[in-house]
């Protein structure tokens, strides 16, 4: 596909300059990237996360059954069903596992596969655990086999079995374990081995969120940080926030601090919108290695196919990064396709960044 630049272009600027090298950030911290930074760490998450179901704004399909099996599990006076929650970082998932523990009144612990490399990892969590606990399990399509097979026991029949001595005379040895309740989170459910899966009772895949729900959190968390921020305001945020809540909540951060810094009181869309785009986010969320990311494709590349290796040395970004932090959002959002040739721009990115499609072009004059 032949490209060129539109003499139109978007209401965004999203020229880029010709730089092969990504740009970095001032903090070191992605400001776009669903994954936590390290500053997003408790306590200073704490605060604004909801501490009730009823208080989670978004997933409503998922917060109907979690009302159902907290219910039913306080009824039986059982623990709950074990639950694997999968999809992209950043919408929530420990939120929910922090949220059931609340409302079944228990603990939650909280860990993630890579944590659980030796089986002495796992075994010291389960035995420390008080009836009806939660173990939270974040990337669990990474447990290594080990580890993974001393769950299977102890998901099902609350059972560790351990094996004492090496070789001939190692004994297997049976330890009860309180009931609990595992909630897996992976954003790679199609990576986890089938009798893993199989022993959730409750599979649930979050959702990236619609513009009036994380409006709905701006306002909230922008409550609880104690800033007031108009409607308007609010919607700018949440529009160029890519469907992720921790995203806007971000992104609130930093446009409060922009806000502050020129001493007005209120976040407006005009001062959101202002900040953000000195931030380099444009009006659909794109940040400036999108934006570098599409760019390159669309003119070393002729729009594409091309291979994740190609984009990766040509933007200087890192190959895993592209494809884990910015492909996701662009292939779901309908900027980017994978073909089994490789990467393709879509019509809808180069009209967004200021190209049109000479293909298109070219078809539309032999209609006519
Ligand atoms: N903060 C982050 N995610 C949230 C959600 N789903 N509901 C309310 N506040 C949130």
């Amino acid at each position: 596909m032949a490209i060129k630049r539109s003499s139109e272009p978007q209401e965004i600027p999203a020229q880029q300059p010709r730089q092969l090298k990504a740009k970095p950030n001032p903090d070191g911290t992605n400001l776009m990237s669903p994954q936590a930074n390290p500053q997003e760490i408790e306590p200073n998450e704490e605060k604004i996360r909801p501490q009730k179901l009823a208080e989670y704004i978004g997933q409503k399909d998922l917060k109907g059954i979690l009302n159902i099996a907290i219910a039913a599990a306080q009824g039986r006076q059982d623990p709950l069903d074990h639950l694997l929650l999968y999809g992209p970082p950043g919408l929530g998932k420990t939120t929910i596992s922090l949220i059931l523990a609340a409302e079944m009144g228990v603990d939650c612990k909280i860990t993630s596969a890579p944590a659980l490399e030796r089986p002495r990892d796992i075994t010291g969590l389960l035995v420390g655990l008080k009836p009806g606990d939660i173990i939270f399990i974040d990337e669990i399509h990474r447990l290594n086999r080990m580890t993974e097979e001393l769950l299977y026991p102890a998901m099902e029949d609350f059972r560790l079995d351990v094996t004492i001595g090496k070789g001939q005379t190692a004994k297997t040895r049976s330890i009860p374990l309180p009931p609990f309740t595992l909630v897996g989170a992976t954003t790679k459910a199609g990576s986890l081995s089938s009798p893993l899966r199989d022993r959730f009772g409750i599979i649930q895949r979050l959702r990236f969120y619609e513009l009036d729900e994380l409006t709905l959190i701006v306002k909230r968390t922008a409550e609880i940080i104690n800033i007031t921020i108009t409607e308007a305001g609010a919607i700018e945020i949440a529009r160029r926030s890519r469907g992720t809540p921790r995203i806007a909540n971000r992104l609130l951060r930093r446009v409060r601090d922009y806000v502050q810094v020129h001493q007005a009181e209120t976040i407006t869309a005009e001062l959101a919108a202002t900040a953000m785009n000195l931030f380099d986010v444009d009006t659909h969320g794109l940040d400036w290695t999108d934006r570098l990311v599409l760019n390159t494709i669309i003119e070393q590349f002729n729009g594409g196919p091309v291979g994740l290796e190609a984009i990766a040395a040509a933007t200087g970004e890192d190959r895993k990064t592209i494809e884990e932090v910015y492909e996701p959002y662009l292939l779901q959002n309908g900027y980017l396709s994978r073909t089994h040739r490789g990467r393709m721009v879509t019509a809808k990115a180069s009209q967004h960044l200021g190209y049109e499609s000479s293909a298109s072009k070219h078809q539309q004059t032999e209609l006519f």
